[in-house]
């Protein structure tokens, strides 16, 4: 034990005293001016020995952040102890909530603040014969408001009873308001919406529940207030639908052609696509499927006739499925464009003069219906070393008319082109490369004003593949 020092002892002397005399008047006084409780009069003589600052009784922090508050002695060599709010003493000299002793003080460091630390937490002197001698302050601990695993996309089920969860953490708790699509949702009194601790409750859900929710938790306390929202996305789940009718049960091809069969439906959770070819998986390396988010293209590269036949897509997802047969015909290869050259050349356009002749051997159905162009600047094929793969494309179709124009060209530029027919059961051989070039457009004329008829050394049949 540290040596007492002879002024501390008159000290503790003169407090003993007085806590007599004043216990004395305590009960002489019943019923006088409570300034007289013993309490009162410990704080003002424990004051006299231990100060802490910052002083204020309680003192409000955010968790993270860091706090240091000092107990003063006005003995200098007084023996001084902080307690936390468990009464433990606290005496470790390292770690996120630390004491870091000095002559005449006693620091308590909290490096960062931890909801646990709420609470009163007490420095007084090591001594037992001065129990009076403590000061406290409460520390009180705000946490941020956050909404943690709360999910973002949500999907319930049509015709139950569901909920949009939203957990929401803060300390103090802070009230809870909802809204759909912007619009506020009233939970007063609604047999609709109810709301719950961790969540809005929704009674037999119906596909205009679908929308953007957004959960707004909001404080307010007489030192700060805040809030903060989250915006979560419900899908109200269902079986399966087509996104179109059923269009093309009926597809062609030939032999050395490919073809697309497309299979595209609706469904949440998104459905899975599974394609069968008469009854049986597709095996071998003729076929890719492209997936997206609500459909599945199945390309075929027809090798052999064996290919033909029914092709089953299947679409399901927990709540259902659809299936859809596309019977694969024979078609006839349709011959490629025995007439390609330029009509009509303007700064920015191709007018192009496309003609096949009519198959005589083959149904009306197969007749050709429109064509595909092909076409790339000179400085784009160089660039992509002759590879057709990168050349833009235009269709063109009967029904829309028998202009086949190539628009949005650069000026004074000279193209590559090539074409291809059209028909029900994919495209001809592709043509020869034709060099065309667009006219360069005088300064001082307007744009639409620039075009000149065809000369006819432009249009040069082009034979490079
Ligand atoms: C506190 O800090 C830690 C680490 O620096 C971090 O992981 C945590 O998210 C923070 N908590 C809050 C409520 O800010
Ligand atoms: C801290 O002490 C004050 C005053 O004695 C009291 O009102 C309060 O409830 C205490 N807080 C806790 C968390 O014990
Ligand atoms: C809710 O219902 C109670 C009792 O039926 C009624 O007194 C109150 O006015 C209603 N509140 C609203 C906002 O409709
Ligand atoms: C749920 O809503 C549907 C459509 O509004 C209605 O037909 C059905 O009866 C409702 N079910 C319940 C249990 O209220
Ligand atoms: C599909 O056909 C049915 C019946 O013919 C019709 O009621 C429905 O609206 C059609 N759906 C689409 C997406 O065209
Ligand atoms: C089939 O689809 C793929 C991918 O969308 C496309 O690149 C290809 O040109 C299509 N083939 C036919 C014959 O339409
Ligand atoms: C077509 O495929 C079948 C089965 O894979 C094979 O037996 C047949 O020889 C093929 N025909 C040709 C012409 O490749
Ligand atoms: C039809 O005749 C063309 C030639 O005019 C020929 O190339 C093609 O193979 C024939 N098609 C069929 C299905 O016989
Ligand atoms: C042409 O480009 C496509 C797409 O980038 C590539 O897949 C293909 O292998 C290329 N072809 C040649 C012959 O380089
Ligand atoms: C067209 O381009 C060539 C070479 O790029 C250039 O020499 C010529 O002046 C241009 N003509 C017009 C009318 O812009």
């Amino acid at each position: 034990m540290e040596m007492i020092s002879s002024e501390y002892c008159i000290m503790l002397l003169i407090n003993f005293k007085w806590i007599h005399v004043i216990q004395s008047a305590a009960v002489l006084a019943v019923g006088q001016p409570e300034s007289y409780s013993t309490g009162g009069v410990g704080d003002i003589l424990s004051q006299s020995l231990l100060t802490l600052t910052p002083s204020t009784p309680s003192i409000t922090h955010f968790v993270n952040d860091s706090f240091i508050i000092f107990c003063k002695t006005v003995q200098k060599d007084a023996d001084t102890k902080w307690r936390d709010p468990r009464g433990l003493a606290r005496e470790n000299t390292k770690g996120r909530v630390h004491i870091e002793k000095k002559t005449g003080s006693l620091a308590l460091v909290f490096e960062h603040i931890s909801l646990e630390d709420k609470g009163n937490w007490t420095c007084e002197v090591d001594s037992a014969a001065v129990r009076e001698a403590k000061r406290s302050f409460e520390l009180l601990v705000n946490q941020k408001i956050s909404f943690g695993k709360t999910e973002q996309v949500q999907s319930v089920r049509e015709g139950r009873d569901a909920m949009v969860n939203c957990f929401v953490k803060g300390q103090p708790m802070p009230e809870v308001s909802w809204m759909l699509n912007g619009e506020h949702i009233n939970t007063v009194n609604s047999t609709k919406h109810r709301r719950l601790s961790d969540g809005l409750f929704i009674r037999n859900v119906t596909q205009s529940d679908a929308g953007e929710y957004t959960c707004r938790a909001m404080r307010i306390t007489p030192t700060f207030s805040d809030s903060d929202q989250i915006t979560i996305l419900l899908r109200i789940q269902h079986k399966p639908h087509w996104f179109y009718n059923e269009t093309l049960p009926l597809q062609y091809a030939y032999v050395g052609g490919s073809v697309n069969l497309s299979c595209d439906a609706m469904g949440e959770p998104p459905p899975s696509f599974t394609w069968l070819h008469n009854g049986k998986g597709i095996v071998g390396f003729n076929h890719r499927v492209f997936m997206a988010d609500y459909g599945a293209t199945l390309q075929l590269h027809i090798r052999n006739a064996t290919q033909f036949g029914d092709y089953k897509c299947k679409v399901a997802n927990p709540l259902g499925m659809l299936e859809r047969v596309i019977k694969l015909r024979v078609g006839a290869k349709p011959i490629g464009p025995t007439r390609f050259q330029l009509k009509r050349l303007y700064s920015d356009a191709f007018e192009l003069d496309l003609r096949t002749p009519r198959m005589f051997n083959v149904s009306d159905e197969m007749q050709i219906f429109g064509y595909r162009v092909a076409y790339m600047s000179d400085t784009d094929f160089k660039y992509s070393a002759g590879n057709w793969s990168h050349a833009k494309q235009r269709d063109f179709s009967f029904h829309r008319g028998h202009r086949f124009i190539i628009p949005h060209l650069e000026g004074n530029t000279t193209y590559l082109m090539r074409a291809a027919s059209r028909n029900l059961a994919g495209l001809s051989e592709w043509s020869n490369v034709k060099i065309f070039a667009t006219a360069g457009c005088p300064s001082w004329k307007p744009h639409s004003w620039c075009f000149h008829i065809l000369m006819p050394i432009i249009g040069l049949a082009f034979i490079w593949r």
